[in-house]
C-alpha cells in the first residue's frame, strides 16, 4: 500500500494535471480592456464563492467529528467570511454594487451540492473542497494577481496579501485530513474519486463562468 503521505503527493500531481490549461476563466493573451473586465467578473462571483464557502463550512462543521481536523475549520471560516467583506468593499470602491450581482447557476449548483455533501465522510468532502477544491483556487489566484498587475494593481495586492497566505492555508488542511484519513487502499481510492468528481464540476463551473463573461451578461 502507498504510505498516506505519499499518497497525497501523487494525488496533488493528478489533480494538477488536470487543471493544466483548463482555468479558462481569464485569457492572458487578451488585450488590456477585456482582461480587466475578465478579473472584475471574477470578483462579482468571487464575493458569492466567498460568502458559500462560509456557508458550506458551517455547515460541515458538526459533520466531522475528527477533533484535529474540526478545530481548523473555524479559522477557515473566519477567513472567508473576511475575503468576502474585502472583496464585496473592493467592489464597491471601483463604483459597482456586488449584492445587485446575479450569481451564475452552475457556481450556485456547485456549493448546494456541496453543502449536501456535508454528510459525507470527511476524507471525502475534504478531498473535495479543501484539497482539490482549494488547492485549485491558490492556482487561479496566482493567475488573477499576475494577469491584474498592470491593469489594476490595487486589486492584484489585495488578493496577494490578504486571500492568497489564507488559501494556501485551506489547501494545507486538505493535505493534512487526507494525510490522516487516506491510510488504506480503499481510503485512497475514495478520495481520489471524489476529487475527480469535485474537478469535473468546478471545469464545468469555469466554462460556463467564462462563457458568460464573453457574452457580456
Ligand atoms: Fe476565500
Ligand atoms: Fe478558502
Amino acid at each position: 500500500m502507498t504510505a498516506a503521505r505519499d499518497f497525497v503527493r501523487e494525488l496533488a500531481h493528478e489533480n494538477a494535471t488536470f487543471w493544466r490549461g483548463r482555468d479558462v476563466r481569464l485569457d492572458p493573451e487578451a488585450p488590456p480592456v477585456v482582461r480587466r473586465e475578465q478579473i472584475r467578473y471574477r470578483m462579482r462571483q468571487g464575493v458569492y464563492n466567498e460568502l458559500r464557502s462560509v456557508e458550506l463550512i458551517a455547515a460541515w462543521i458538526p459533520y466531522v467529528p475528527e477533533r484535529e481536523i474540526r478545530e481548523l475549520l473555524p479559522g477557515q471560516l473566519d477567513d472567508e467570511q473576511r475575503h468576502y467583506q474585502l472583496l464585496r468593499t473592493r467592489l464597491f470602491g471601483l463604483g459597482e454594487d456586488p449584492d445587485a450581482y446575479r450569481p451564475l447557476p452552475e457556481w450556485q449548483a456547485l456549493f448546494d451540492w456541496l453543502v449536501a455533501c456535508r454528510t459525507r465522510p470527511t476524507l471525502e468532502k475534504l478531498a473535495m473542497f479543501q484539497f482539490a477544491g482549494e488547492t485549485q483556487s491558490c492556482e487561479g489566484f496566482e493567475a488573477l494577481i499576475e494577469l491584474a498587475q498592470d491593469v489594476d494593481p490595487e486589486t492584484a495586492e489585495l488578493y496577494r496579501t490578504q486571500i492568497l497566505p489564507d488559501e494556501y492555508r485551506h489547501a494545507a488542511i486538505g493535505r493534512k485530513a487526507l494525510s490522516l484519513l487516506a491510510d488504506t487502499p480503499a481510503a485512497q481510492e475514495r478520495a481520489r474519486a471524489a476529487c475527480r468528481e469535485m474537478n469535473e464540476k468546478i471545469f464545468a463551473a469555469y466554462r460556463a463562468h467564462r462563457a458568460r463573461v464573453d457574452r457580456g451578461a
